[in-house]
């Protein structure tokens, strides 16, 4: 496929077929991640593959019991990884500056490109991904399962394997609401009412035409669009627990000493 048409072609998808990837194909695609741009070139990722049912089963849990999780033969999970960096200056004798949260950004910068390079590979092949937002969320259980030593933290993952649907792309913000030139622009309030116009409407018919999310958002009494993303889905409390687990972890893992 044209890049272009990879790229417009994205849909999140979240039903697959029990068919596996190919051994073959699946490092092709991980080999297009290793080509992403990288700080440094140090490429302070790793990715850690769970094909096995039984992993795939244990992370079910901390992957907040997303069926997709289950049902995709692959799901990759894409770490911030300056363990190995860190091996390499320990055994050639160089200092040691990559303990803090600098460090982790940097190494979470590489994972998130690196993934996104997979994911298009993937697509450009015809397989379908979704990525799963409790990889950050959950990353304490995440790295616990896949065993991650100290200086790995999971940032981001999705599912990979063969589409068994077929849904119509999700609208955007426009471009327009996106893009400052030279300098940001700081939006009024009608530019943000005019930014949102059209994600007022997709945005609720989608949630409504879910039946679990319009019996939630009925019984929260919420009104629109935005009410649902913070009343909802991305709650006050949600955050501080999730909050907790990632600052607790990056501590953990030894990305909070400098
Ligand atoms: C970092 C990240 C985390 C995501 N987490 C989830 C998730 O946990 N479950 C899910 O169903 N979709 C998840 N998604 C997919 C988004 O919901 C999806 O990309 C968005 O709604 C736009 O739809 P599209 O990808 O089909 O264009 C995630 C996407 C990103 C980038």
């Amino acid at each position: 496929m044209d890049t272009f048409e990879t790229i417009h072609g994205h849909r999140s998808i979240r039903r697959y077929k029990p068919d596996p990837v190919d051994a073959a194909l699946l490092e092709k695609l991980l080999e297009a991640g290793v080509r992403a741009s990288s700080s440094g070139n140090m490429q302070t990722f790793s990715i850690v593959v769970s094909r096995d049912p039984d992993m795939r089963e244990r992370l079910y849990g901390p992957h907040m019991e997303q069926e997709m999780v289950r049902q995709a033969p692959v799901l990759l999970t894409f770490c911030a990884d300056f363990r190995r960096m860190r091996k390499w200056l320990r055994i050639s004798e160089a200092p040691d500056n990559f303990d803090d949260f600098f460090a982790f950004m940097v190494a979470a910068t590489d994972a998130i490109l690196a993934s996104q390079n997979v994911a298009l590979a993937a697509e450009a092949e015809g397989l379908g991904i979704c990525y799963l937002g409790s990889t950050l969320a959950n990353a304490d259980q995440v790295g616990e399962i896949l065993e991650c030593p100290p200086g790995v933290f999971p940032v981001v993952g999705f599912v990979l394997g063969w589409p068994d649907e077929d849904p119509a792309p999700r609208d955007r913000l426009p471009l327009s609401g996106l893009l400052h030139r030279e300098t940001y622009h700081d939006h009024t309030d009608d530019e943000i009412r005019e930014i949102y116009r059209d994600r007022n409407r997709a945005g609720w018919d989608r949630y409504m035409s879910r039946p679990a999310l319009r019996a939630a958002v009925e019984e929260a009494g919420v009104e629109n669009l935005a009410q649902l993303y913070t009343v909802v889905k991305y709650t006050r409390e949600g955050h501080a627990r999730y909050t907790k687990n990632v600052l607790g972890y990056l501590k953990k893992q030894g990305f909070l000493q400098g």
